[in-house]
């Protein structure tokens, strides 16, 4: 690799940052991440914080993990490629894909498709959705329905579901039949609804009444985060994804559950949908089920869908949809090491906890400042809403936000400033000192303001 001072000039020169303006990269180059150790990394100036973003809600058991690592070295040497295309099979992506159809029986997944990442295996699940409708004769079930405030990606499909015009806007028109339902929200919502019950039986009028005014029979599909992630964290109200599924099944729509964060333990359960005691009909998944270490994503793919394509007999059930790097051998034998560690070192058990003292942290953090609005989550899946005045809600300036972030960093903790909102999303092998590291970081930041 070249020497710092060649990195340091490039920087955001030849490369543009994904989610970010070109201009603004180069006038405000990023922080160059150099090494990762456990639940810490480096930077290009030596600077070692504890990071408390997980790289991007992925790297679940740290950066240390030797049997991904091995795995890996293992896998590159036996066979570093061969495609899944029709005529040919790997051993880690058969044995993975069996794997994952245990860890979600509970959530009724019997078959997986294995991308490249989530926005992968949310256009997968949205696109065998229309599939499934062909085989079953109703070739008029096209559209799709989704929350505002949920995100699902940036591929065309994903980003026609997003329900945030900040990944939509500029990439306009999106694709046609797609319809949005307010998100069950208790901090903001359009009905001004503090009780969480109520708040979602009238999101689930208002699915009901956009299904009323499609036609049941022309929906798909109904897309949802269990926990709506990069929206800010919003954690819908324990009743609400129950009568989602109620809902779908009187209208015949699929539920596709979109667990690209929320699958593997985060939320402190194995996946969002068994949080909720929901059995969905596809679940796209990716992010921790490598741990970061190697691209990799899945549409899991329930019994009746299953069923439905296995046992076609015209040309409607054949897939004509995969990636190159489907079920790339050295991904999967990754996601083996990963599942297997994630299990072993009980990750759930450990997000509900370490979540729990984290939670009450941020809550003494609320009464001590003025400008955190809101503080929610569940497991090691969090935000923060800053705002300039409690009682409006009014936003915390970019600015400022900027600031509690460098002085959180100063302070040893990396975190995530998206809007006005703080997300954490620390890897799951956190221990009680990490959680005290990271609220004495965040309040080093929030008094900075
Ligand atoms: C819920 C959800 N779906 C899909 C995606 C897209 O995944 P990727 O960035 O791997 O394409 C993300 C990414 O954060 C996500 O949070």
């Amino acid at each position: 690799m070249r020497d710092i001072n060649f990195l340091t000039e490039n920087n955001a020169k030849p490369i543009w940052h994904p989610m970010a303006h070109p201009a603004e990269m180069r006038a405000n180059p990023p922080k160059v991440i150099m090494r990762g150790e456990g639940v810490m990394v480096t930077d290009i100036d030596g600077q070692t914080v504890l990071d408390a973003v997980g790289g991007l809600w992925n790297v679940n058991l740290g950066y240390s993990c030797d049997p991904i690592k091995q795995a890996i070295a293992e896998q590159l040497d036996r066979l570093p490629y061969y495609s899944g295309f029709r005529g040919t099979a790997t051993g880690p992506a058969i044995e993975l894909a069996y794997e994952l159809s245990e860890w979600f029986a509970p959530e009724g997944m019997v078959r997986a498709f294995f991308t490249s990442g989530g926005s992968d295996s949310v256009e997968t699940a949205l696109r065998l959705a229309r599939q499934y409708w062909k085989i079953k004769g109703e070739g008029d079930r096209t559209k799709f329905l989704a929350l505002k405030k949920g995100y699902h990606g940036t591929h065309f499909g994903g980003a026609s579901v997003n329900g945030n015009a900040k990944f939509r806007r500029n990439y306009e028109p999106l694709m046609p039949g797609v319809f949005h339902i307010p998100a069950p929200f208790i901090y903001h919502n359009p009905f001004d609804e503090t009780d969480p019950e109520r708040l979602a039986q009238l999101c689930a009028n208002a699915l009901e009444d956009e299904i009323a005014m499609q036609g049941g029979d022309t929906i798909a599909a109904f897309i949802m985060e269990p926990i709506l992630g990069a929206g800010g964290v919003i954690v819908p109200p324990e009743n609400f994804m129950p009568l989602v599924r109620e809902i779908c099944d009187r209208h015949g729509i699929l539920l596709i559950a979109d667990e690209v964060v929320t699958a593997f333990g985060r939320t402190g359960e194995w996946s969002g949908s068994r949080l909720w005691g929901v059995k969905p009909d596809m679940m796209s998944i990716a992010k921790a089920i490598t741990s970061g270490y190697f691209p990799l994503g899945a549409t899991l793919i329930g019994e009746k869908v299953a069923e439905a394509f296995e046992s076609d007999d015209t040309s409607f059930g054949a897939i004509g949809h995969g990636y190159t790097y489907s079920g790339h051998p050295v991904g999967c034998a990754a996601g083996l090491a990963a599942l297997a560690e994630t299990k072993r070192l009980k990750l759930n058990e450990n997000a509900a906890a370490r979540g729990g003292e984290l939670q009450a942290a941020l809550a003494a953090l609320k009464e001590k400042h003025e400008v955190l609005g809101d503080v929610r989550g569940k497991g090691l899946m969090v935000g923060l809403e800053l705002v300039s005045d409690r009682d409006t809600k009014a936003p915390l300036d970019a600015k400022a936000m900027t600031r509690v972030a460098d002085v959180a960093y100063e302070a040893g903790v990396m975190i995530r400033v998206t809007g006005n909102i703080i997300i954490l999303s620390p890897p799951l092998i956190i221990g009680s000192a990490d959680v005290g590291k990271i609220a004495a970081g965040l309040d080093a930041g929030l008094a900075a303001v």
